[in-house]
């Protein structure tokens, strides 16, 4: 059977402890909706979910060093 997602023109990979990536078109913005992507052509971003980037909302891979344990919390497999 297939996913009905499958044909969703964006995707959202969520890690609990670590970065989410987005695929597809997608606009971020800051809250006061100013443009916060530089490259309109990129169709892939990754937002920070640890909350330790410097880059916010981007990820700048501290979370490396925060402990990221993408393994145990995958929520990918639920
Ligand atoms: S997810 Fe926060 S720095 Fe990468």
């Amino acid at each position: 059977m297939a996913n009905p997602c499958d044909t969703c023109p964006t995707k959202i990979c969520c890690n609990p402890k670590g970065p989410i990536i987005i695929e597809g078109d997608v606009n971020i913005v800051d809250k006061y909706g100013r443009p916060l992507c530089p490259d309109k052509k990129k169709k892939s971003h990754v937002l920070c979910g640890c909350g330790q980037s410097l880059n916010k909302p981007f990820c700048d891979g501290k979370h490396n060093k925060a402990g990221s344990d993408d393994d145990d919390d995958d929520i990918s497999d639920a």
